[in-house]
């Protein structure tokens, strides 16, 4: 593992090794990701090793702008709203591959469909324009555990891989994974993940069909659970034990040792970008369990409410 900070040369660098087939995990303004040329399968089968990731659990690939993925994937009239709306920035949407598409088909593991993605990091993209390929990139994490939102996490998480890690203090400003939706049809979009674009920003430029079970099946990587601590967690809990590390929101907080505010000021995004950084924090702490408080279910609430559901899974 090499970890350097980011300036024109470290760009070079995470070139060189990217090129020739190597992983790099580079900061963008969701989590962390973990990076291969996406039309490299050699390179691609990477990335699941490292991560442990199961075969069938498809990956986002990643581009410097959105008219690069032309080629690759099938574009639609509501890709290209969403893309006039949203890219770059938190948002995943998934196509169908074409039938020349580069991308190796490991990263979708055999599926018609592509997830793409344009972030809105600078360094991220940086990187991707000095690229003549796309990047593969799950959350640099190891499967099923804590999502990273700083370089620190990717350390601890992927210690003993053989990845460069791209060091930026600004990484990681929303610290929740992108929204995913299924862009597939030109008239509408499903939401297979919520994220930092919420449901009520989608809407007011597409009309967006109710999610059932089976649509979300289209996504495998919606298991039920994941983003988990090493600890047991509880969430809505209203009373913590004395023992518990307490995560709280709003009113929620007191000043006691055991509490640990995600926002003091109920802000909903000011607890998306924090709920990684503070789960990584109680992990490490001495408390042996973790309780959650209540969290409003609207906006991006809903993305928070569904990762800490996940995480308190057993
Ligand atoms: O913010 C993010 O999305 C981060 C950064 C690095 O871009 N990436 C990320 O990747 O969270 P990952 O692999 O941890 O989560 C991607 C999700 C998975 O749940 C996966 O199953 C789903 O997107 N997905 C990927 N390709 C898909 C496809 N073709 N059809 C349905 N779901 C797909
Ligand atoms: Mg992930």
């Amino acid at each position: 593992m090499k970890v350097l900070k980011t300036s024109n040369e470290s760009i070079i660098y995470c070139k060189k090794i990217l090129t020739q087939g190597g992983l790099v995990a580079f900061p963008t303004e969701t989590v962390y990701g973990l990076g291969a040329n996406a039309y490299d399968g050699n390179a691609v089968i990477k990335i699941f090793k490292a991560k442990q990731r199961p075969l069938f659990n498809p990956l986002i690939v990643h581009y410097a702008g959105f008219e690069d993925c032309f080629n690759d994937v099938k574009i639609t009239k509501s890709a290209k709203i969403l893309a006039k709306n949203f890219m770059p920035g938190a948002l995943t949407i998934i196509l169908e591959r074409t039938d020349d598409s580069k991308i190796s088909e490991i990263c979708s593991n055999g599926l018609s469909s592509q997830a793409i993605r344009v972030p809105s990091n600078k360094t991220a993209n940086k990187l991707l324009s000095s690229l003549s390929f796309p990047l593969a990139g799950p959350s640099a994490n190891t499967s099923n555990m804590l999502s990273p939102t700083s370089h620190s996490h990717v350390v601890k998480s992927l210690a003993n891989e053989n990845i460069t890690v791209l060091e930026d203090e600004n990484a990681c400003n929303l610290g929740l994974e992108s929204t995913v939706v299924d862009a597939r049809n030109n008239d509408f979009i499903y939401i297979l993940r919520h994220g930092p674009i919420s449901k009520e920003a989608l809407l007011r430029v597409i009309d967006v069909k109710e999610t059932n079970e089976s649509k979300k099946n289209l996504s495998p990587g919606m298991q039920k659970k994941h983003y988990s601590p090493k600890k047991p967690l509880r969430i809505n809990i209203e009373s913590p034990q004395e023992d518990e590390a307490y995560i709280c929101f709003g009113t929620y907080c007191k000043n006691k040792e055991n509490h640990f505010p995600l926002s003091k000021i109920n802000s909903l995004d000011e607890a998306g970008a924090n709920l990684f950084k503070t789960l990584w924090q109680v992990d490490e702490s001495p408390y042996k369990k973790i309780a959650i408080s209540p969290i409003p279910k609207k906006g991006i609430g809903l993305a928070i409410n569904d990762r800490i559901l996940r995480a308190s899974e057993k």
